[in-house]
């Protein structure tokens, strides 16, 4: 979900409904807004987008300069106008938005269900809300007081907005687990989940932390905990800029995002690398050295594209620090009772930085003992902000909920990380050290020749296969996570049913799916595994299946063999994954075209998950 807010001198529903556009990215299966007018508290709210609530709107009054918006992707309750946000407590008085859970959300409502009170929704949002005012009408306290009593009662994560028609001017905030940004302008207060509603009036912001409460007012913010003792506001200048969050002409983000790539990936390993001094500069790894001297074994935890990032990253620091390292789910990892001590090091990979299961994860792993190194796009994130060291990605603010230049950003800098790891831990001579340097240095240079040469044949072969029910990706070694995500980005986009293996392992299942009608896409440039890949396109020609390969600059062998081909320039097997996603994230976009969908905000998927 997205969550805006605004007090100032300035009309609040124009600032918010631009704040909730914004934000569409993180959930858009309703939006809301609640404006405090001279005649009380409004709400407006709506199933489906922004556009929607807009319209829904029209020419109704809204005239104020307080108000706080939502969009909101679904948790308790299914998408429809009475569950959309902001909800109004019993009395009419206070209106509040939430993102997150409240997982005791049925024992709280049991309570309140017996005191007489309706629900006019299903969500655990609206319980919370008159949860508080129960508690302040019972103690006769302030609403301020009345959220710091309830908060101690609830179990799970949240960010709250709540407006009070007796506070003029007002917005109460507080967090535990969900995002919360809070922008400073002149004699005016912008809140957000992050930076993008606000990066238009001010750079100058606070990132609240868990268990913080805020009082926002136009000419003052308030910040306390909740033992009820005052903190002073961290003001941070944000380093973005507006058209950074902007289409700058493409038709989608997603494209635009495509496109970015020879960009992202060079900022990523900008100032890192030098070849010759023949030395990395991860500050981040440096500050962790000798407990990855030590280390045991690396964890890597994840979810999503940052999963399939994690999982490149095994082959390689494996292959190049002779070290163990496992990978997890983010969600199987927090609740499966792991074995850790603090020998181990968990990198912690996550574009927002804000995704629920990973945070949780890391937060039990810290307790443990681990030390935590944070892999993060979004600057000033929870994840960032816990972890004991880590680096950024510096892929810019990604908005196509599918991830595209994050996930390149991602392998690029474990790219690194596996070199500095080799480097300290003196598995990697200095010759080998050197070549992956020029190898690293040249792939902005090969992401700039898949995008100058092949999207016309890629927009082609999306028309072909833009009907196909099934498509399944197969890949080797350091391809078989390329395989995983070519799928998982064709499924986000065009909601086809598609499925990544190991190109062998399809002999023990999904070659029984093999006919005429079913493409397979072979991830199958020129590495050690290359003889075996053409093998298996053999097996999968014979029994009739449409083969689509993607395979390195001149590899006519496998070209004979191929119905349809998608070229990368040749490089070294560790690098090839970076490569060998561009087409996939192509061919996924293109064919979400052809069929008329919105790939930048696919249905049911939301860009940072911050429920678990
Ligand atoms: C969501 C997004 C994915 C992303 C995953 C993990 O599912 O739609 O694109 O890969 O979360 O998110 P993170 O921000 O932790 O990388």
């Amino acid at each position: 979900c997205g969550i805006v807010g605004y007090t100032g001198g300035k009309q609040a529903y124009p600032i918010l409904i631009d704040g909730l556009k914004k934000l569409e990215y993180r959930g858009y299966d309703s939006a809301g807004v609640a404006l405090l007018q001279n005649k009380g508290v409004s709400v407006f709210k709506k199933e489906g987008k922004v556009a929607k609530l807009e319209e829904h709107v029209g020419v109704s009054d809204v005239a104020s300069h307080t108000g706080i918006g939502h969009t909101r992707w679904a948790t308790h309750g299914e998408p429809s106008d009475r569950n959309a946000h902001p909800h109004l407590s019993k009395s009419g008085r206070i209106a509040m938005i939430h993102n997150g859970i409240i997982e005791n959300y049925a024992q709280l409502k049991n309570e309140l269900l017996k005191d007489g009170y309706e629900f006019k929704s299903d969500t655990d949002s609206e319980v919370l809300l008159n949860f508080i005012e129960d508690i302040q009408i019972k103690n006769e306290c302030s609403l301020e007081e009345a959220i710091r009593i309830a908060l101690k009662r609830v179990t799970g994560a949240y960010v709250i907005l709540l407006i009070d028609q007796a506070h003029p001017d007002t917005i109460i905030a507080a967090r535990k687990g969900s995002p919360l940004v809070i922008g400073i302008g002149q004699n005016e207060h912008f809140l957000g989940s992050d930076a993008s509603p606000m990066l238009a009036h001010t750079k100058e912001v606070v990132y609240i932390n868990d268990y913080e409460l805020a009082i926002v007012k136009p000419d003052e913010l308030i910040l306390k905990n909740l033992g009820n003792e005052v903190i002073t506001p961290f003001v941070q200048k944000l380093d973005l800029e507006l058209a950074a969050i902007e289409k700058n002409g493409y038709d989608h983000f997603m494209l635009k995002e495509i496109f970015e790539q020879p960009q992202t990936i060079f900022d990523s390993l900008r100032g890192r690398m030098d070849a010759q001094k023949n030395q990395i500069t991860l500050s981040g790894i440096d500050a962790i050295a000798d407990k990855i001297q030590s280390a045991r074994r690396i964890i890597i935890v994840a979810c999503g594209t940052s999963w399939h990032a994690a999982l490149v990253a095994e082959y390689v620091i494996e292959e190049l620090c002779r070290i163990n390292v496992e990978v997890e789910y983010a969600s199987e990892f927090r609740y499966r009772n792991p074995i850790i001590s603090n020998e181990d090091v968990i990198i912690a990979v996550s574009q927002s930085g804000e995704t629920a299961d990973t945070l949780v994860a890391l937060e039990n792993a810290k307790q443990q003992g681990a030390t935590i190194y944070g892999l993060v796009n979004v600057v000033g994130s929870s994840i960032a902000r816990l972890s004991d060291a880590g680096s950024y990605t510096h892929a810019g603010p990604e908005i196509g909920v599918a991830s595209t230049k994050a996930y390149t950003a991602q392998l690029a800098v474990l790219q690194l990380i596996a070199l500095k790891i080799a480097k300290i831990k003196g598995t990697i001579d200095d010759q080998k050290f050197t070549y992956f340097i020029q190898q690293l240095d040249a792939v902005p240079e090969k992401v700039q020749w898949i995008l100058d040469n092949q999207v016309e044949e890629i927009k082609r072969i999306a028309k072909k296969y833009a009907d196909a029910n099934d498509v399944l990706y197969l890949g080797r070694g350091y391809n078989f996570p390329t395989a995983l995500e070519g799928a998982l980005k064709l499924k986000e986009i065009s909601y086809i049913h598609a499925e990544g293996y190991p190109a062998a392992e399809m002999k023990h299942g999904p070659i029984a799916l093999v006919d005429e009608t079913l493409p397979v896409i072979f991830v199958a440039t020129k590495d050690s595994y290359h003889e075996k890949i053409v093998s298996n396109i053999q097996e999968i020609k014979a029994r009739k299946g449409k083969i689509i390969a993607i395979v390195s600059e001149g590899d006519q062998r496998v070209g004979d063999l191929a119905d349809d081909l998608m070229v990368v320039p040749s490089c070294d097997e560790v690098i090839a994954p970076l490569l060998a996603a561009i087409p996939l994230q192509l061919l996924a976009y293109y064919i979400g075209v052809e069929r008329g969908l919105d790939v930048d905000q696919p249905r049911n998927l939301a860009k940072s998950v911050t429920v678990e």
